[in-house]
């Protein structure tokens, strides 16, 4: 196999377009390579959308070119030879299509089946990424949002993972402030024998901390005792840092149910493990001349809102704030982080604005967004019920995590069961099947929605085998599998000595669509968007169709390419899902 090169094969056509404008025009500076797919596929593949912009700067210069055409016929002239192009052509007012070469398509399809996808994975600009997500809040509910922030937040490090980025998965938890004092005084009230009992004493944790807010608004006493052991728990004394660790502790294993049914790995860094920092990032604040005096309170102002960040409250006290501040601080200066990402609901859209804007202020972060070290919110919109509002259950107003998940897939295994599958699979196979349908049903559904729109929770529609849903991405994918087991033959001696020819036009429009693959996800990781991802993978299935709808497969004369190209699919649309955190299924 010739070397077909690595990374996306936009990367790889930029990189052709860069040494032509390098050749064409040379004195004209700060040209980044403008390459797009063509906007008709009958033009070509790729197009360059420099001369334009070229043409502007140097018209009425002392220049040989009469018109944006002839700049864009020059570049057309000087793209480097390469086995990529079939055909360059120049279009209306300079754009230049390219036409990339069926055998290129075909070397670069080999490339995927002998070594894997890595080759294609597009290289990206930082290194060293924190995502923060997850993040939900001790003995609270996880709710919904927390969901949708960690499926959002795990599909993005995995993208950012097959970039080749290091990635810090940070769970930060609310596991610091006052809500403490209350819930460790109804622990030593309740079960004066806390330290050994087990967690599933204290039970549910939610409940727990209602019954510990309502003492603390009816009993003034209490309230009282709630405020002293906010102070002695800051203040490090042990009993009371015994108490709150034990709280954490019954919460964190609750949470990491759900994280081990879901396959997410993240690593906790809490609220508190900041706390010691604070005082310090808040010296170092005034020190730069940030810190005004508000009403008791030590703010931040930033420009376009109409509120500062406050970074010390009237009390003397820190916040969620604070703790931002500090915890930025930390990523960059301890963690060296390149780009932060914040995983939430749009709903802390103000608050990142503010923290972000202070870092600016406080000169942690380049006012050039372009430039790193970069932070980005993450945002997302509510999940809705059947009724359109916020999603909830009718007995209980917050809805368990756990109880969606099982229900997706207690319905998933019906599915399965009226298909008949119960008694030709073990019991098992059947429940891993069930779970990779139900629980994937839940992540797409999410993911597949542009983040920032609200979505509707419907298992009806998640779990439909028509539509665009996981299901019926892993039907199709369990399908191109059993059409490679029906050939009875060895895909792996294939590989080795197979030859793919694409030759119908729907071949090749499958070809052209697999090997894009890495550009997807770079579109995706850098906007940091995974429904370009779902897009991708949901268009792939739909160009699989027209291959197979018009080219046989199994018993045809080009049984062998047509195979390695099944196969190719099944590589990629496996890479989608292992990108988004589904389970592939190889039968179904
Ligand atoms: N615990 C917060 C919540 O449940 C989310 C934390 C997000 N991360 C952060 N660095 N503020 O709303």
């Amino acid at each position: 196999l010739e070397d077909v090169g690595i990374g996306s094969v936009r990367q790889q056509v930029v990189n052709l377009v860069r040494e032509a404008l390098a050749t064409t025009v040379p004195d004209v500076e700060d040209i980044e390579p403008q390459v797009a797919v063509c906007g008709n596929p009958k033009n070509g593949d790729y197009q360059c959308n420099n001369a334009m912009g070229i043409w502007s700067k140097i018209k009425g210069k002392n220049t040989s070119f009469k018109n944006p055409n002839a700049i864009g016929q020059a570049l057309a002239g000087s793209l480097p030879r390469s086995s990529l192009t079939d055909s360059v052509s120049v279009a209306g007012p300079g754009f230049v299509n390219i036409k990339l070469s069926d055998r290129w398509i075909e070397k670069k399809l080999h490339q995927l089946l002998s070594h894997g996808v890595g080759e294609w994975a597009p290289a990206l600009s930082y290194k060293r990424v924190v995502v923060d997500f997850s993040s939900p809040n001790i003995a609270k509910e996880m709710h919904v949002g927390h969901l949708r922030s960690t499926i959002i937040g795990d599909s993005l490090c995995r993208m950012l993972e097959y970039c080749g980025v290091e990635v810090l998965r940070r769970n930060h938890v609310g596991d610091w402030g006052t809500q403490f004092g209350m819930l460790i005084e109804y622990l030593f009230e309740e079960f004066p024998n806390w330290e050994e009992i087990g967690d599933q004493a204290v039970g549910d944790l939610q409940d727990f901390y209602k019954k510990a807010k309502i003492k603390f608004d009816v009993d003034a006493a209490f309230k009282e005792k709630a405020q002293k052991a906010v102070v002695l728990l800051q203040g490090g004394n042990p009993q009371y840092r015994a108490a709150w660790a034990k709280i954490c502790d019954v919460s964190r294993k609750s949470f990491d149910q759900v994280y081990k049914r879901l396959k997410v790995t993240l690593e906790e860094k809490g609220e508190s493990a900041y706390n010691e920092y604070i005082p310090g990032v808040v010296e170092e604040l005034k020190g730069k001349g940030l810190v005004e005096d508000s009403e008791g309170a030590k703010v931040i102002k930033v420009s376009g809102q109409t509120i500062p960040l406050i970074l010390v409250k009237s009390d003397g006290g820190f916040n969620y704030a604070s703790t931002d501040m500090t915890a930025m601080w930390y990523r960059l200066n301890e963690e060296k982080a390149e780009v932060m990402v914040y995983v939430t609901d749009v709903g802390q859209s103000q608050h990142f604005d503010m923290v972000f804007k202070a870092a600016k202020r406080a000169g942690w972060l380049p006012e050039d967004e372009s430039q790193l070290p970069r932070a980005r919110h993450v945002g997302f919109g509510l999940v809705l019920g059947a009724d359109g509002k916020r999603f909830r259950t009718r007995s209980t107003e917050v809805v368990r995590l756990v109880d969606l998940l099982d229900e997706a897939k207690d319905r998933s295994k019906q599915g399965l069961v009226e298909r008949g599958r119960e008694g030709e699979w073990s019991a098992e196979e059947l429940e891993e099947a069930a779970e990779a349908l139900g629980y994937g049903a839940i992540k797409y559904a999410d993911l597949k929605n542009n983040r920032l729109t609200n979505y509707t929770f419907n298992f009806d529609q998640m779990l439909d085998i028509r539509g665009n849903t996981a299901v019926y991405l892993l039907y199709a994918h369990a399908r191109i599998c059993s059409i490679i087991r029906k050939s009875e033959k060895n895909v792996e001696e294939l590989k080795k000595t197979g030859q793919m020819k694409l030759q119908h036009p729907s071949e090749r429009a499958l070809g052209l669509q697999l090997i894009r693959f890495g550009e997807f996800v770079e579109d995706a990781a850098s906007d940091l968007l995974p429904n370009v991802l779902c897009e991708y993978l949901y268009t792939l299935s739909g160009m699989f169709t027209d291959f197979y709808t018009n080219c046989k497969v199994v018993g045809s004369e080009e049984e062998t390419s047509r195979l390695l190209l099944c196969e190719a699919t099944a590589v990629i649309m496996r890479e989608c899902f292992k990108l988004l955190g589904i389970e592939p299924l190889y039968r179904l």
